[in-house]
């Protein structure tokens, strides 16, 4: 028996690789989905060098574990708050501009250039958000590109693996169209979609000055040339995809495009802090749990709306939980805050009845995990398409936020607590999204092992990027039909004429001129 485990152990060794995880992009969330790639590998024994803007997040690292601080690129964010993305074109051009200055400064980091060009890892994982240029770490490094998206499929990323077949079909996340679309919505979507193919070339030269910037003399250190743009963007063994059919429609993609939507959390939903386990046991009536989550900080609230939702929230007949970076002075008795808030834990608490969120992926996802029914106060990005679509799957309201909102919400919250059809679709669609045949950390460790141990995961990839686009539409077998049936009609029209000046002796047929009819 020890000599089975003894040896289980040195297999299981053998198979340890050696990964570079890259999640340069100075916010929580996305800090989270870096972060849930690194807690699967390493507790499945593989190495892992981490590239974060947030190292002192990371308490005891394992040996196993080197982080790569990029610290600094936090200054890029700072300014960019939720509230002051609420007009999405220009916070789009600015989110663009920013995640590119973050690439830049990322792998400008002495300690990230040194490792890219001394080290050889089996693997190389990155997230796709807005800058494409860190296609240039897998392309150095000459192992899999392991991508990873953090909300839904977009047609975007669809382009990057495979043939665009979603625009007829699915609303982008822009378009809060239900499905299936009707004339207009689909034109809509053909129009977003043809906006941002248009933006993304525009952006080409300078994401192509920017990859060869950074990363040819990365490659030349390294004695290899660097490859065009196009070579290593084309080159995704393995995209993650953070969604999941029960909260957003089903997507037809490759076999390389795998749905890990869930792999943020623990497998195990961590115990909660005795004073929260104390007060959520002790909360039989029900507790309602509020977070803005951290991009949109409560306490830029404004004074009126924050004594507006106390003034709500204390004559409800529950506990109600706050995130608020803040301490609240003249508190009612049943409102609690606290500056940071154990999520997936708390929701997990069969007490809780209500989350008001913003409707962020991730809260939407720890939320439908718990099958807890939501309130979504969407303010940007993904959030007010994430809020239609949860509203129109039964198990949501929504109140977009502003700060005259709390009539409104108290609307919705009488009604989502006084009528169960809520939180029972939420459990419903909890089963659904718990209902899969592997742990999402599973599915993460066994893709990432099998791209390396495949050398690429070429037997996965769309076979649509061996084709030109207008091969791919059959334009030219289209254009050779057209030209064989006109040859075809010239010909028929030349044998007719031939019969015809054979069977009347005349070069053409012609009424006769001059002869009267009888
Ligand atoms: C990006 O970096 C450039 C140069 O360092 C700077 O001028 C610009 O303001 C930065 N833009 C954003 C949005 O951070
Ligand atoms: C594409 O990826 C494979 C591994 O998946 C790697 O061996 C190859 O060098 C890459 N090619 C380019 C052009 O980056």
């Amino acid at each position: 028996m020890k000599l089975l485990l003894l040896l289980l152990v040195t297999v299981s060794s053998c198979h340890g690789y050696n990964v570079l995880v890259v999640f340069p992009a100075p916010s929580h969330s996305h800090n989270s989905l870096g972060k849930g790639i690194v807690d699967s590998l390493l507790k499945a024994g593989h190495t892992v060098t981490w590239v974060t803007p947030y190292p002192e997040k990371v308490k005891n690292p394992p040996k196993s574990l080197t982080i790569l601080d990029v610290s600094p690129v936090r200054k890029y964010f700072e300014n960019i708050d939720g509230l002051t993305l609420k007009t999405s074109f220009a916070g789009f051009a600015m989110v663009k501009e920013a995640t590119n200055n973050v690439s830049r400064d990322a792998i400008n980091t002495p300690t990230v250039k040194e490792t890219l060009v001394k080290q050889q890892f089996d693997a190389v994982v990155t997230e796709s958000f807005f800058s494409d240029v860190l296609a240039g770490v897998a392309a150095v490094q000459q192992a899999p590109w392991i991508l990873v998206a953090g909300t839904q499929m977009t047609p975007q990323i669809e382009a990057q693996v495979d043939e665009i077949r979603s625009v007829a079909t699915t609303p982008l996340m822009f378009n809060p169209a239900e499905i299936p679309m009707g004339f207009a919505s689909r034109a809509l979507n053909a129009v977003m979609c043809a906006g941002m193919s248009v933006l993304g070339w525009l952006d080409r030269p300078t994401t192509i000055g920017l990859y060869e910037q950074l990363f040819g003399p990365l490659a030349a250190a390294r004695g290899i040339t660097l490859p065009p743009f196009d070579d290593a963007f084309y080159n995704v063994s393995i995209m993650f995809v953070n969604s999941h059919e029960s909260i957003a429609p089903a997507f037809s993609s490759s076999p390389n495009v795998v749905s890990i939507a869930g792999y943020h959390m623990d497998e195990e939903i961590p115990p909660l802090p005795k004073d929260l386990q104390d007060l959520l046991d002790g909360s039989p009536q029900g507790v309602i749990y509020f977070s803005m989550g951290s991009v949109l900080k409560s306490a830029r609230m404004k004074p009126p709306l924050r004594a507006a939702l106390l003034k709500l929230f204390g004559s409800l007949p529950y506990t109600v939980l706050w995130k608020f970076e803040e301490p609240l002075t003249g508190l009612p008795p049943n409102v609690h805050v606290r500056p940071w808030m154990p999520q997936p834990s708390i929701l997990a608490h069969k007490n809780v009845k209500l989350f008001i969120t913003h409707g962020g992926q991730l809260s939407s996802l720890e939320a439908v995990r718990a099958g807890v029914p939501l309130l979504a106060i969407p303010v940007f990005g993904d959030q007010p398409a994430n809020a239609d679509r949860a509203k129109r799957r039964g198990y949501a309201l929504k109140v977009p936020f502003s700060d005259d909102m709390v009539p409104e919400m108290e609307v919705a919250l009488k009604e989502m607590l006084s009528n169960d059809k809520y939180s029972k679709q939420a459990k419903h669609l909890s089963h659904l999204f718990q209902a899969r045949p592997a742990t999402p950390r599973q599915l993460v460790n066994h893709y990432i092992t099998l791209a390396i141990e495949t050398k690429g995961a070429y037997h996965l990839r769309s076979v649509s990027l061996q084709y030109r686009w207008y091969e791919r539409w059959m334009l030219d077998f289209y254009l050779l039909l057209l030209a064989v049936l006109a040859g075809l009609y010239t010909l028929l029209k030349f044998f007719i004429r031939l019969v015809i000046r054979k069977v009347t002796g005349k070069k053409t047929y012609k009424e006769p001129v001059g002869k009267k009819r009888v």
